[in-house]
């Protein structure tokens, strides 16, 4: 792993998830730039102290000649960060997973994909709200027609923990994402935005055509977006909203998805990912439970015993764990499927960004993606 020392954020979700089902274990890291914190942290992992670089170039280099070398690395730092961290290990032919958004340009997330392709090695995004069963199912209703051709989604991703003035700020572990040079071009839209275009274009499979975004930068001090209203147009002539934002007070991590097709609607809430409430014409609202008969999803547990944030990130680690065993053992095989993100889904997440800061800048115009 590269990143997570102790204090940091999402590192350590990623790495419970990645224990779940055996799949791997963790051998090496570099898990902060402040040394005595990776040592801190690498130890009480239980890992030895010579697989704990003093930099990720040397965990990439190093691990890259070992025979029994790490199989993959999972990055877990700030958004600039990602591109060089995931291309060293590309290089020295170690697989990746990185979290979200992938790079903080698309021609650098375009450059990672050349190398993918010509090492052949494998690359996970963890856009972690794909790994929720009940958007599997949802995926699945969509896919098959039940809900018929889709007119309208309706996406949301509220959260309310922005201070007032960035002063404020000072000193917590989430300063980076206010500054361009570590969280990119756009704020919200590259923190939350983007997982609301992976989810939607998982659950309902339409391509973006253009985009109208709205972005609004609230409080004193900051730089970037921390409120934003997007519309889209889909390639089935069907339209999106989509509103993210980190100034909503009282929202804590409130992803919301609502699809309406021309025979029924779905509804998911990540808050409460158990259920999906489903609206078909002419017959009672109803609400399909996980475990229900009509669901056939993967979970772990059966109905009434709720799962969440750690098993849909662990969900999507099983996906790419099997994904790799297999690439292991059958080296000459083309194609392998595996229901993960991919570097294609992250390139499409930063185009998607992109688009939105290059729409607000030529004043909420519409462009084409
Ligand atoms: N998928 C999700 O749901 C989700 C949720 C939260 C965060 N994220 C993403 O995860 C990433 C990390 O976010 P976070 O909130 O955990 O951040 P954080 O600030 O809590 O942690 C970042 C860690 O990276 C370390 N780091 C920074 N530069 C490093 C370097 N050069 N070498 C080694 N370690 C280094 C820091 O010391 C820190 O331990 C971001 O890209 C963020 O967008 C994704």
């Amino acid at each position: 792993m590269v990143g997570d020392g102790v204090g940091a954020f999402i590192g350590d979700v990623h790495r419970k998830a990645v224990l779940t089902d055996g799949f791997s274990v963790f051998t090496a890291g570099c898990f902060s730039r402040d040394y005595s914190n990776n040592l801190e942290t690498g130890k009480k992992l239980g890992i030895s102290e010579d697989r704990l670089y003093k930099n990720y170039f040397e965990m990439a280099e190093k691990e890259g000649k070992r025979e029994d070398k790490i199989d993959y690395v999972i990055i877990v730092t700030p958004n600039s960060n990602h591109y060089s961290i995931a291309r060293i290990f590309l290089e020295n032919g170690i697989h990746v997973a990185c979290d979200k958004p992938v790079t903080i340009t698309s021609d650098e997330s375009k450059e990672l994909k050349n190398i993918v392709l010509e090492k052949n090695l494998l690359f996970l995004v963890t856009y972690s709200n794909i790994g929720y069963p009940m958007i599997k199912q949802a995926r699945k209703m969509v896919l098959n027609g039940e809900i018929g051709e889709i007119r309208m989604v309706m996406a949301e991703y509220a959260q309310g923990w922005i201070p007032p003035k960035i002063e404020s700020a000072n000193g917590q572990k989430k300063i980076w994402r206010f500054d361009p040079k570590t969280q990119g071009k756009a704020g919200v839209i590259g923190d939350i935005g983007c997982h609301i275009e992976n989810l939607v274009s998982y659950v309902t499979g339409l391509s973006i055509l253009s985009i109208c975004a709205k972005l609004d930068v609230f409080g004193r001090g900051f730089e970037l977006d921390n409120n934003a209203s997007i519309m889209v147009k889909y390639e089935n002539g069907a339209s999106g909203v989509y509103w993210c934002s980190q100034i909503a007070l009282g929202s804590k991590n409130a992803l919301r998805l609502r699809i309406f097709g021309e025979k029924g609607s779905i509804e998911w809430e990540q808050e409460n990912p158990e259920m999906l409430k489903i609206a078909m014409r002419g017959k009672p609202l109803s609400i399909l439970f996980k475990g229900d008969d009509k669901t056939d999803v993967i979970s772990r547990l059966p109905g009434g015993h709720p799962e969440g944030t750690y098993e849909a990130f662990a969900n999507i680690y099983r996906d790419f764990g099997k994904a790799l065993m297999c690439k292991k053992e059958l080296r000459n095989q083309k194609k392998i499927y595996s229901d993960f993100p991919s570097i294609d889904e992250g390139i499409q997440g930063v185009r998607f960004i992109e688009k939105c800061v290059e729409s607000q800048n030529l004043g909420s115009k519409w462009i084409e993606i």
